[in-house]
């Protein structure tokens, strides 16, 4: 069985789609396979992979069903975003099943989806439905925090109490159990070194225990972003072992946490 991980936050720039991004490619470095999903109408990711398009894309799940799985190489797939995604929000108030239709997609889909190790699902800031489509089929939830700015706790606090709701909110009629099964983990992410903050901040996040690994602030992950290329290739990360080290310790933790 794949697991499933979205990387979702209320903000944007939190580093979603570059932890998307380079996780996955961390992954298939290990040789499991990775179907990536975008649902990020903005489509970011999409077009790492020169695949933003509204052809068969993920909105198709939300109509007919018609969605074709890009391979990217041997390990690495991707049903991209459409730039129509931002549409559906409305189209989809009057359904019932409006936060389930994903995952009624992938129990028709199982044969095509049971080859992948892990789904990675990359999202738009906010907790809309689309969101809740993907939250609602995954094992975890990722969320990138940053600590520099004003309010860590606040933006962790929300997303918890968001969470929260939704568990409570979508339950079985009959049994009263909840059909949202994803735990959700936070990163902190863009940690700057050695500054008074960061030393503060560092002291803070031992206390999270579902805070799963830190990244710091790194030029390599705007070069990423840049050249679309994940930080193990580019030739800058290589000319740096230690940095390199450190940012495959931070996402061998976060493997660790979802395994
Ligand atoms: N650890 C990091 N160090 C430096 N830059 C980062 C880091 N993480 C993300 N970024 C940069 O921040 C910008 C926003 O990141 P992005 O992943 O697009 O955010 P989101 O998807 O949450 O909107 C990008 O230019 C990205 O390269
Ligand atoms: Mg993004």
């Amino acid at each position: 069985m794949s697991k499933t991980i979205t990387f979702s936050a209320s903000k944007g720039g939190v580093g979603k789609t570059t932890m998307t991004f380079n996780f996955a490619s961390y992954l298939t470095q290990k040789g499991f396979r990775v179907l990536l999903v975008d649902s990020d109408y903005q489509g970011n990711l999409s077009s790492t992979y020169e695949s933003y398009t509204n052809q068969n894309t993920l909105y198709n799940v939300f109509t007919d069903g018609n969605v074709e799985i890009r391979s990217i190489n041997p390990l690495l797939s991707l049903i991209p975003a459409s730039p129509h995604l931002d549409e559906l929000e409305g189209v989809l108030q009057s359904k019932n099943n409006k936060n389930f239709m994903m995952m009624m997609w992938l129990q028709d889909h199982l044969e095509e989806i049971k080859e992948y190790d892990y789904i990675l699902i990359d999202t738009h800031p906010e907790f809309g439905t689309l969101t809740k489509n993907m939250i609602a089929v995954s094992d975890y939830v990722v969320v990138p925090l940053e600590p520099s700015e004003y309010g860590f706790i606040q933006s962790k606090q929300q997303f918890d109490l968001r969470m929260k709701e939704f568990r409570e909110d979508a339950v079985d009629i009959r049994t009263r159990e909840t059909l949202i099964e994803a735990q959700v983990l936070y990163l902190a992410n863009r940690v700057k070194h050695n500054t008074r903050s960061s030393h503060e901040f560092g002291q803070m996040i031992d206390q999270i225990d579902n805070l799963v690994a830190v990244f710091n602030e790194r030029e390599v992950f705007n070069s990423s972003t840049m050249l679309k290329t994940p930080v193990f290739d580019l030739e800058q990360t290589k000319r740096n072992p230690k940095a390199l080290q450190q940012i495959k310790d931070s996402f061998e933790k976060l493997l660790e946490s979802v395994k």
